[in-house]
C-alpha cells in the first residue's frame, strides 16, 4: 500500500453551528500548512453551503453525511446526490452504523447510494463494521464481508472508486478502540474481497474508524492495511484533528 498517502475524515456527525463552524475551520486551516495527507470533513448537509465557502481553495476536502438513495421527487427531508454536487463536495459516508441502526438502511440501501454517488462523481465512504454481539459470536468477519459483497454487487468495477471505512461499532464513540491488530486483521480481510473483485482494489482507501484520537493514531496507521481514519469526536477539537493529520502525513 506503499504510494497511497493517507486519508483523513473527520466526521463531525450532528454537531456544529455557524460560528463553531467558523470558528474550527479557522483554526484547522491555519495548521494546514504542516500536513501532507489528504484530509476531509463531513458536515451536517445544512452546513455545506458555508464549509464549502470557507474551505474552497484550501487542502481540505468537505463532504456529505449521508445521501437518498432516491434521485427526486417525493422524499421530505432527503438531499439527493445532484444537491451535493451543487454544493461542490467530494466525498459522502455512506451506511454509517448510526444509519444502519436509527435508519435502518439494509445492505442493499446502502449498496444504492454508493451507486448514485459514484455516478455523481462524489466518492462514497461505505462505512462497515459489526456490533459487540456479533463480535462476541465470532460473526465479524463475515459481517463486514456481507457488508461489502453488497456494495460490490452494486457497483462492479466501479468498486475501485469508492473509500471503505472499518468502524466497530462497540468502538464508536465508546472510548473503546480496536487494537491496531484487530484492526488490521480485519481489514487485510476487506482488501482480499476488493482483490478478487477489482484488479485496482490496491487503490481502495481503506480507514479505520472509531474512538480514533490523538494518543491512538500513530499505532492504527501504521498497520499496512490501514490507509486513514474516520473520526467522529476528535474531529471536532482543532488541535485533536490537526496533531492526527500531522501524524498520517509522516
Ligand atoms: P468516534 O471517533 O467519535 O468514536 O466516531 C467514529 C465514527 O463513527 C466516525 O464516523
Amino acid at each position: 500500500m506503499d504510494n497511497r498517502s493517507k486519508l483523513m475524515v473527520g466526521n463531525w456527525k450532528m454537531n456544529g453551528g455557524l460560528t463553531a463552524n467558523a470558528a474550527l475551520l479557522a483554526e484547522i486551516l491555519q495548521g494546514l500548512p504542516d500536513v501532507a495527507c489528504r484530509a476531509a470533513v463531513c458536515v451536517p448537509s445544512v452546513y455545506l453551503p458555508q464549509v464549502g465557502e470557507l474551505l474552497s481553495g484550501s487542502a481540505l476536502a468537505w463532504g456529505a453525511q449521508d445521501v437518498s438513495a432516491h434521485e427526486s421527487g417525493a422524499y421530505t427531508g432527503e438531499v439527493s446526490v445532484s444537491m451535493l454536487r451543487d454544493m461542490g463536495v467530494r466525498y459522502c459516508i455512506v451506511g454509517h452504523s448510526e444509519r444502519r441502526l436509527y435508519h435502518a438502511e439494509s445492505d442493499v440501501v446502502v449498496a444504492t447510494k454508493a451507486q448514485r454517488a459514484l455516478a455523481a462523481g462524489i466518492t462514497p465512504i461505505v462505512c462497515v463494521g459489526e456490533s459487540l454481539a456479533e463480535r462476541e459470536a465470532g460473526q465479524t468477519e463475515a459481517v463486514v464481508k456481507r457488508q461489502l459483497a453488497a456494495v460490490i454487487q452494486a457497483n462492479g468495477h466501479c468498486i475501485s472508486e469508492i473509500v471503505l471505512a472499518y468502524e466497530p461499532v462497540w468502538a464508536i464513540g465508546t472510548g473503546l478502540t480496536a487494537t491496531p491488530e484487530q484492526a488490521q486483521l480485519v481489514h487485510a480481510v476487506l482488501r482480499a474481497q476488493l482483490q478478487a473483485a477489482s484488479e485496482h482494489a490496491e487503490r481502495v482507501p481503506l480507514l479505520y474508524g472509531g474512538s480514533m484520537n490523538a494518543a491512538n493514531a500513530a499505532q492504527l496507521l501504521a498497520q499496512p492495511d490501514v490507509d486513514g481514519g474516520l473520526i467522529g469526536g476528535a474531529s471536532l477539537k482543532a488541535a485533536d484533528f490537526l496533531s492526527m493529520l500531522k501524524t498520517a502525513s509522516r
